[in-house]
């Protein structure tokens, strides 16, 4: 589908596909792509580059603040860099992910990127933005809301495919990561975790990422039929 013109903000816990969903909407929709998720990762390199306690809420702000994050916003192409550095792959890295809720959960730091956030929006006509808080913080207008969701145990097994674990107990113990983080991220008091009062709520546990990819086009136009 081409002619799609607006915002479609896609929410949820990790390990629902979000990503791999995210981008295959905007390439039917022929729609710039933003992976609000990578800009708090590369905000949790700087953290950790500069050698700053990711607990020390004031020293993480500052230093995000002196730092120039930079994300790329093309469905096929991953660009992530700090102060020029491609960091595209570390940011996927264990230290990151076990990192990145504290430093994401500092408002400054928040505010700094949802700044950054809107004005890469801003200049795209269409976009698909993927996140945590894109429908109910930063982007509140959006045209079309998705707030995707999936069962602890599926999105660990998923998870697991990914990474090539095929052990019970590995498999349980990430079930128990994400539940931590899931837990951390919508409990924090700044911009918790959940879904926007006006989003479209799609479980994928029982569909493949093609069939949430096609149900989040259908939305689209949908909308943009109801606008024209
Ligand atoms: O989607 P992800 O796993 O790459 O996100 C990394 C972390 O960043 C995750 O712990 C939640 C946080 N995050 C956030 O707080 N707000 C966003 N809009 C996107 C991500």
């Amino acid at each position: 589908m081409t002619g799609f013109r607006g915002q479609v903000t896609l929410d949820g816990p990790s390990g629902t596909g979000k990503s791999t969903v995210a981008r295959g909407v905007a390439a039917r929709l022929g729609a710039a792509y933003l992976d609000t998720g990578a800009m708090y990762r590369a905000a949790t390199v700087a953290v950790l580059d500069a050698g700053v306690d990711p607990e020390d809420a004031a020293a993480v702000a500052r230093t995000v603040a002196a730092a120039r994050i930079e994300v790329g916003t093309e469905a096929g192409t991953e660009v992530v860099l700090v102060d020029g550095v491609d960091i595209a792959v570390r940011i996927r890295g264990a230290e990151v992910t076990r990192t990145v809720s504290a430093v994401s959960a500092v408002p400054a730091v928040r505010r700094q990127l949802v700044d950054q956030q809107r004005e890469l929006v801003a200049a795209a006509d269409a976009v698909v933005v993927e996140g945590r808080d894109i429908g109910t913080v930063v982007l509140p207008d959006a045209t079309l809301k998705v707030y995707l969701t999936a069962a602890p145990e599926v999105r660990a097994q998923r998870r697991a495919g990914q990474l090539g674990i095929t052990d019970a107990a590995e498999i349980a113990a990430l079930a128990a990561d994400l539940r931590r983080r899931d837990e951390y991220d919508s409990s924090r008091a700044d911009s918790p975790l959940r879904p926007a009062a006006d989003s479209v709520v799609v479980d994928s546990t029982d569909l493949d990422q093609q069939g949430v990819i096609e149900r989040i086009v259908e939305l689209a136009a949908v909308g943009a039929g109801e606008r024209t």
